[in-house]
């Protein structure tokens, strides 16, 4: 199995870097985009583009695998996991960002197999952080191997945490909470406007750990690796085992800090994907 995930890494790894020179054609903004679910949640046509180039690449290679993208989803296609190998695409995580050329914005790739993320590419071109994993081969950032923090207790921890791009009045209510929890409890709090990014943080020992309710699979595919790989953990917001397509994640250096800030986080529970 390993030298298979070696060879769908490589693919996908040179595909991955060459739609990254489509992020940085704007690197100072992108002022043409559309609006999808809500006024906050944005898609722009280098979304577009990014995603059909690593779905064509992908499949011309591999015809076999499997494809969960953000747009084609957006589009109408369904999110279905089955255990196939099945590519799970955010083209441009952190479109926002992307829109005002804050530049925190990544193309984030999760390979899934057997329900679970084997490797994981996180790339922002634009400050050219590259972050990569494969299952028991450790976690890397531009070709050095990277791992957690070893902090444990949520009052020493920095905490990567979004508000999400939806304006569901629950879920506002959750992220006040939440906010007010951790500005009281932690060292500080942290947004890169990323959710691959906030745990590519993690995963590097820059935050102890982040979580955000509303998340989709595209957003943590790669970045369950990621942390997993660089010796963190990644696990539902209650405390359980996460679950990709549950819309929830936590991810943290260690398992004592991960299950007091489970215990601290007032609950939301969106649609799952
Ligand atoms: C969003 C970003 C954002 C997070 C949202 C995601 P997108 O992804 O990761 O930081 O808070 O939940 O949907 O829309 O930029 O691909």
């Amino acid at each position: 199995m390993s030298e298979l995930i070696d060879e769908y890494f490589d693919e996908a790894l040179a595909i991955v870097k060459a739609a990254g020179k489509l992020i940085t054609e704007h690197v100072s903004g992108c002022k043409e985009f559309e609006f999808k679910s809500c006024d906050i949640d944005l898609v722009t046509e280098v979304d577009k583009n990014v995603e059909e180039m690593l779905i064509g690449g992908l499949s011309k290679t591999f015809p076999e695998h499997k494809f969960i993208g953000e747009e084609s989803v957006a589009d109408g296609a369904k999110c279905i996991l089955t255990d196939d190998p099945t590519w799970v695409i955010d083209p441009v995580d952190g479109t926002l960002n992307f829109v005002h050329g804050f530049p925190h914005s990544c193309i984030s790739l999760g390979l899934v197999i057997n329900k679970e993320s084997v490797a994981g590419i996180i790339y922002n071109p634009i400050i050219g952080q590259l972050f990569t994993a494969k299952k028991g081969q450790g976690a890397f950032l531009n070709g050095r191997q990277i791992h957690v923090s070893k902090i444990n207790e949520l009052k020493k921890a920095l905490i990567a945490f979004e508000a999400g791009t939806s304006r569901d009045e629950e879920k506002c209510r959750a992220v006040m909470e939440n906010f007010k929890m951790v500005v009281n409890k932690g060292h500080g709090v942290r947004s890169l406007g990323s959710a691959a990014l906030n745990m590519a943080m993690v995963a590097m020992g820059g935050a102890d750990a982040n979580f955000e309710f509303g998340i989709h699979a595209w957003d943590v595919a790669a970045g369950d690796i990621l942390v997993r790989e660089a010796g963190g953990v990644c696990i539902d917001p209650s405390g359980g085992p996460f679950d990709l397509l549950s819309r929830r994640v936590l991810c943290a250096s260690t398992p004592e800090l991960a299950q007091e800030l489970a215990e601290s986080l007032v609950q939301y529970y969106p649609e799952r994907d």
